[in-house]
């Protein structure tokens, strides 16, 4: 039989010009590790500034250190909580004291973990929501003056979990689907001030704690036989997608979603047994051994 043929992750810099972002200043929660540090790390490889976002404020800074060394190009370290609106504004702040600007914005802070709905308290269920859908309108609440301002342009990261009804993903499949209409009706009200808005709905991506925490404990294998381009994705697969994005190159490009995914939207085989999964919820807690169920 003849193998699958499979496509290497190209990093863009083998593709745009080198000095594509110089004097850009880029915010970015959710910067500190996963698909965000990799686009980070990207964008400032082509000159960008970056200002990262999160929580633990120590891993925050280490992280900052690491992408400095790696890119020398500068960035900052701006702890702050999404779901607190007050710290992001002094997160835009700090970043508008060190670089005096602000470009480009990268909503990208998650929270997510497989619960079926009956194993959903309301505030496991808000938590959830609060991070990624209440935290992109707080983000994007504390910057857009600054990016009307530069006429600079939003990436969301968003997901493909909502385009059908996944099981043990309702929160964080409600949270992305808001993330979607909010993306769209920013890109129609900032439009006219020469603001776009970009969503990016990732696959599965390596390395990151969304794949680790989504994938079945020794099923690796089998998710990637799925895909089309048979293979899981790299950070810089998505990082390329946001160096688009953020282009001149995509300057009528507004409002969209681009799946970064392998073709795997395409091709969905249920996510876990089906109906098993949800007949017998406890059948299934071995896979995911921080499942509450
Ligand atoms: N199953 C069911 N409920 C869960 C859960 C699980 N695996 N993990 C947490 N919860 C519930 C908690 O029990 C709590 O509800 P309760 O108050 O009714 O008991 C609620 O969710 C909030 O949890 P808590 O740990 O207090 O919140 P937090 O703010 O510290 O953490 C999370 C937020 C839950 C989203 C946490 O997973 C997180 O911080 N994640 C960040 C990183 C991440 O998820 N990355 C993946 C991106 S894809």
């Amino acid at each position: 039989m003849t193998e699958p043929y499979k496509h290497k992750a190209v990093p863009a810099l083998d593709v745009f010009k080198p000095d594509l972002f110089k004097d850009k200043v880029v915010f970015v929660t959710g910067g500190g590790s996963g698909i965000c540090y990799g686009v980070t790390e990207t964008l400032m490889r082509f000159g960008a500034k970056a200002a990262i976002v999160g929580r633990k404020a120590e891993r925050l800074r280490a992280a900052a250190q690491q992408l400095e060394r790696d890119t020398k190009s500068k960035a900052i370290a701006t702890p702050g909580d999404v779901r607190k609106i007050e710290t992001i504004q002094h997160a835009v702040k700090q970043t508008l004291d060190a670089f005096g600007k602000i470009d480009f914005v990268i909503c990208g802070a998650a929270g997510n973990f497989m619960a079926p709905i009956e194993g959903l308290s309301s505030n496991a269920f808000r938590a959830v929501v609060e991070i990624d859908l209440i935290g992109t309108f707080n983000t994007v609440r504390a910057t857009m003056e600054e990016v009307k301002k530069n006429h600079g342009s939003y990436v969301h990261i968003s997901a493909t979990l909502h385009y059908s009804g996944l099981p043990w993903q309702s929160a964080a499949s409600s949270a992305k689907a808001g993330i979607d209409a909010f993306s769209a009706a920013l890109a129609v009200e900032l439009g006219p001030f020469g603001v776009r808005s970009n969503c990016i709905a990732p696959g599965l991506i390596a390395g990151t704690e969304g794949a680790d925490r989504l994938v079945p404990q020794g099923q690796e294998e089998m998710a990637q036989g799925f895909i089309p381009m048979q293979r899981i994705g790299q950070k810089e697969d998505i990082a390329n997608a946001a160096v688009f994005l953020f282009s001149e190159a995509a300057s009528w490009v507004t409002g969209q979603i681009l799946v970064v995914d392998g073709g795997s939207v395409h091709f969905r085989g249920p996510f876990l047994p089906y109906p098993d999964a949800v007949m017998d919820t406890q059948s299934f807690k071995s896979l995911f051994p921080g499942s509450k169920m």
